[in-house]
């Protein structure tokens, strides 16, 4: 095939080195890729920002005469990059247009529950949903997918997904490629099944949901995409329900780790590879020599666990990306400011909660999602310290909403540079304590939780998720919420 003679003649694949496993069927990066639109939406006269998404049904040729069924936001599969600016209002209408009920979840945002868009805020077809709030954290890569409960692997692997860009408020001294589409790239990661008529299937193989045979990146299949500077920032999303991904170069090049899920992390931090579990993101930047074509590829990802087990939770294959293509002459890019941002460590001393959360099984502390339980009760402007442990030798990870958090330890050491940013999702290897610290701040709802859940997408969906409110007194609070909020 034609990924095993790419590595036999990429000169790097050392006698010892196991050919790329085709799981991919013909990768000759044929095909240009596929940018999504970006969408900085229009600013109303009260000053918002204000975007419009349709969710719809449509067809997609991934491969040349072959048609799938698909959803998409405002086309047929993913959804426009939305942008805005640190600081600003933003609204966005959302128009079901699809035959069942969904939700449009701002992944990593930090907003008033009612506008998260969760389970609880249900979208029924024909309706529009508009939520509204203000964008007030660190500039980053976000993105948003649906979050109906029980649903959120079909919704999103038909299609529903998209990113958001958080942009600097201030001149940007980061000299970071921030030329969207040319030298700042969104690069969403998902491998896909397709069942002998196209469609998409969610057949599950393994432990932790639909694993696919073939990797599409924006939706494109086999895809290139051509460089014309010498540095490329390339925003990786794994937008996957269970694939972990452990990216990295045929040629092994070092790159810049510049961000993770919640901002840019303090300095460039070199390295040949980073690792995604699904709903996490990187920003890395590139470097070029003219001519040349460097494939971007996922090795076998550290899952934390025996091979035999790693197989089970996507953890074997290694799967080919993405080929960059440098033109015969690159214009010159700045290299990256040597800080990037200023990420103040919360103190431990200063939080004054400290809470358990044991993913064993399907579950988190014994417990499945229950729509109408309170798990978790939080006051609002306090610091905690939430200690996350995956018990079994199963793939897990683990989701905040509302919230970027720091990693202060993973079992008692300092936490690697991948970690060592605002995180929202980290994948926690079995038995591995791993402590984050996080502020709640500004928005408080008796009423309406947020949720906390294992991102692969098939646990979610089989209730690996609990629910927290913030409050402003915690020793008042509920502990179920009205029915009449859920119908
Ligand atoms: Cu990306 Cu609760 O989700
Ligand atoms: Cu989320
Ligand atoms: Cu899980």
């Amino acid at each position: 095939a034609a990924a095993l003679v790419a590595a036999a003649l990429s000169g790097c694949s050392g006698a010892q080195e196991a050919p790329v496993v085709d799981t991919v069927g013909q990768v000759d990066f044929d095909n240009r890729l596929a940018v999504p639109p970006l969408d900085r939406g229009t600013l109303a006269p009260d000053g918002v920002r204000e975007f419009d998404l349709v969710a719809d049904e449509g067809t997609t040729e991934f491969r040349p005469g072959i048609s799938t069924r698909t959803w998409g936001f405002d086309g047929s599969y993913l959804g426009p990059t939305l942008a805005a600016t640190v600081g600003d209002r933003v609204r966005v209408r959302v128009d079901n247009q699809l035959a069942t009920a969904t939700t449009v979840h701002w992944h990593g945002m930090h907003l008033p529950a009612e506008m998260d868009g969760g389970p609880h805020q249900m979208i029924e077809p024909g309706r529009t949903w508009t939520p509204s709030w203000r964008v007030d954290q660190e500039p980053t890569t976000l993105w948003y997918h649906p979050h109906p409960h029980g649903e959120t692997e079909e919704h999103v692997e038909m299609g529903l997904a998209g990113m958001f860009l958080l942009e600097p408020a201030e001149p940007d001294r980061s000299g970071l490629p921030h030329e969207y589409g040319v030298d700042d790239v969104p690069v969403v990661v998902q491998d896909k099944n397709f069942g002998p008529d196209g469609a998409i299937s969610l057949d599950t193989r393994g432990f932790v949901g639909s694993l696919g045979d073939q990797v599409l990146v924006n939706g494109t299949h086999s895809p290139y995409l051509d460089v014309t500077t010498e540095r490329v920032r390339l925003r990786l999303l794994n937008g996957s329900s269970a694939r972990t991904y452990r990216f990295t170069f045929d040629d092994r090049r070092t790159f810049d780790l510049v961000g993770t899920d919640g901002g840019l992390l303090e300095a460039p931090h070199p390295t040949a590879q980073v690792q995604l579990s699904p709903g996490e993101r990187a920003e890395i930047v590139v470097r070029l020599q003219p001519g040349e074509r460097p494939v971007l590829r996922s090795e076998a990802p550290d899952l934390g666990m025996p091979a035999v087990l790693a197989e089970m939770n996507g953890g074997a294959d290694r799967l080919d990306v993405l080929q960059l293509r440098a033109a015969d002459r690159l214009a010159p890019s700045p290299r990256p400011a040597r800080q990037l941002a200023d990420i103040p460590r919360i103190d431990p001393g200063s939080a004054s909660q400290r809470r358990r959360f044991d993913m064993d099984g399907l579950q988190i502390n014994g417990r499945s999602m229950q729509m109408h339980t309170v798990d978790e009760v939080v006051e609002v402007d306090t610091v905690e310290i939430w200690e996350v442990r995956n018990q079994m030798q199963f793939a897990h990870s683990f989701h905040v909403h509302d919230v970027q958090f720091q990693v202060l330890d993973v079992d008692g050491q300092a936490p690697p540079p991948e970690l060592a940013g605002w995180k929202d999702t980290i994948y926690t290897r079995p038995g591995v304590l791993y402590r984050i610290i996080m502020r709640f701040e500004d928005y408080t709802d008796p009423d309406t939780p947020y949720m906390y859940h294992c991102h692969f997408l098939a646990h979610e969906d089989a209730g690996m998720m609990g629910q927290f409110i913030v409050v402003e007194d915690a020793s008042s609070a509920p502990d179920r919420l009205p029915e009449s909020e859920h119908g």
